[in-house]
């Protein structure tokens, strides 16, 4: 007998349990065959996040598959989703790189949301390639690391940072990584509290502070130690559903905790791995520049 059943009144009555509220219905996508905007007809919805839809698209002009992002259609009209993808279209069109994915126009047709067309990339995400086949070699993390580099490099050298590195960030195909979405890219200066995703967000920008190329660094940091271990860097300890701003506090109580240096899984020689854990240096002015690991990934390369 339990302590419950044994304390509970006999003749008790059950409280009345609430009936669960039903969850909104999702807005329908495009069907196949739908012109999004002029020149643009969907292939096939492939993915819906929290603020957008995103199709593979036919291109009349172009005569090829591209990729197409455009808000959900109850985001359709919420401004900051609309800034967002504004400023990545923005940035996209006017970015030339071979490790970053190519934006080819805003469209704004009449009846319905702006849709940013860039290149549709046929690869995986990291962030598969890593839940599926593991941790990568030291040949492949090396030419990860190069390339992320480089396009990290350009995008600095252009006044912009990138601040949302990440696994699922990065498309790789035959051996070519390009890192996409530059929906949170901006330029130096002091951000919100928490601008990025949790688990790979650098102490500044968990703290809204100033984020400069430091902050790019450390996220790359933590890729690369994602992708040499395959093990999470910084896992927040589960409390239950909460609030951004609890993830955000569990997330940060993490991070000040010292991470198992890369050096001793010796995976890796150890100066090439002691340049990724310098990556995941507290203090923004202690970590390496790109150039420096840059150096150290070609080493290995
Ligand atoms: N150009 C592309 N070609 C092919 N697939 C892409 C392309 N861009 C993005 N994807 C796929 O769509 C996913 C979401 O894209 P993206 O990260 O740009 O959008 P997002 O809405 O900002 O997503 P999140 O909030 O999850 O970061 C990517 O993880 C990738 O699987
Ligand atoms: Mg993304």
């Amino acid at each position: 007998m339990t302590r419950t059943s044994a304390a509970a009144p006999v003749d008790s009555v059950p409280a009345p349990v609430p009936a669960p509220v039903p969850a909104p219905a999702e807005p329908p996508v495009h069907p196949v065959g739908h012109l999004i905007a002029p020149g643009y007809e969907v292939l096939e919805h492939v993915r819906r996040g929290s603020e957008l839809d995103c199709y593979e698209v036919w291109s009349s002009e172009r005569y090829c598959r591209c990729f197409a992002k455009t808000p959900r259609p109850d985001r359709a009209g919420h401004p900051s989703t609309l800034r967002h993808l504004r400023r990545e279209a923005r940035l996209l069109v006017r970015l030339s790189h071979p490790h970053l994915v190519r934006g080819y126009a805003l469209a704004n047709p009449e009846d319905g949301p702006p849709v940013l067309v860039t290149e549709n990339l046929t690869g995986a995400t990291l962030s598969w390639l890593l839940d599926t086949h593991g941790r990568l070699g030291a040949a492949d993390l090396a030419h990860l690391g190069l390339h992320l580099c480089s396009a990290l490099r350009y995008l600095h050298g252009r006044g912009t940072l990138h601040l949302d590195v990440k696994p699922s960030n990065v498309v790789a195909a035959e051996g070519v990584a390009k890192l996409i979405d530059l929906s949170l890219a901006r330029a130096p200066g002091r951000c919100a509290p928490g601008y990025g995703t949790i688990g790979y967000l650098s102490p500044e920008q968990v703290l809204g502070a100033r984020v400069g190329p430091p902050a790019d660094v450390w996220g790359l940091g933590v890729v690369l130690y994602e992708a040499a271990t395959g093990l999470r860097v910084f896992e927040p300890r589960h409390g239950g559903p909460g609030s951004s701003r609890s993830s955000l506090s569990r997330y940060e109580a993490v991070l000040v905790r010292p991470v198992r240096r890369l050096r001793a899984h010796r995976r890796l020689p150890a100066e090439v791995a002691g340049v990724i854990d310098g990556c995941l240096t507290l203090k923004p002015a202690d970590r390496p520049g790109l150039a420096e690991l840059s150096d150290a990934l070609a080493t290995l390369a």
